[in-house]
């Protein structure tokens, strides 16, 4: 099923992302319908907080991008209660978006590798090294699981040209091609 993701302006995409254990209720679901949501959007990465759920599960598949980034190929992922242990290499900037936040695209500096910790959809344990854009599409949705989006990480006057656009997702005027949660009427 194909769920509404949220905007960039909401609560839920600023609140730290609860861990789960393995008898989360109907979390296969969960995971199967994140992503169908993150295809029908196009996206590489979606967050559980982006579909309204403040728990620490993300999904990523890179591997549309295998011709230009050779450790994209076949990686499909489910990351759940993820770490980020350790960040080194050299940090590289990559023009990112997020499908909370659409039509906006911008440079965003970030490590190039990470050793991680988490689990997989079966709760098995995994202690793994990520390079490249693996590493960076973790690093964005690891973010979304803090509480970040990754406009947050740009400059105060990147952030200040783009003020006008963040408003019209914010306020809902911003329509994409894909579903988003319908904005509750403030009292
Ligand atoms: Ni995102």
């Amino acid at each position: 099923m194909i769920l509404p993701i949220v905007r960039y302006g909401q609560a839920v995409l600023r609140q730290i992302a609860t861990p789960i254990n393995k008898d989360h209720p109907n979390i296969k679901e969960l995971i199967a319908n994140m992503y169908e949501t993150m295809y029908a959007a196009h996206g590489i990465g979606l967050a559980a907080p982006q579909v309204d759920v403040s728990i620490a599960v993300f999904v990523v598949d890179v591997d549309g991008f295998k011709e230009d980034y050779p450790e994209a190929a076949g990686f499909k992922r489910t990351f759940i209660n993820p770490e980020l242990l350790e960040q080194s290499g050299e940090e590289w900037y990559f023009s990112e978006g997020c499908l909370s936040v659409p039509e906006v695209h911008e440079d965003v500096k970030r490590k190039s590798v990470i050793k991680v910790r988490y689990f997989d959809e079966d709760f098995v344990q995994h202690t793994d090294i990520l390079t490249g854009i693996s590493a960076r599409v973790f690093q964005h949705e690891y973010d979304h699981l803090q509480g970040k989006v990754f406009v947050e990480r740009l400059s105060p006057l990147r952030r200040s040209f783009l003020k006008r656009k963040l408003t019209d997702i914010a306020v809902g005027r911003t329509m994409p091609d894909y579903k988003m949660k319908t904005l509750q009427r403030k009292r």
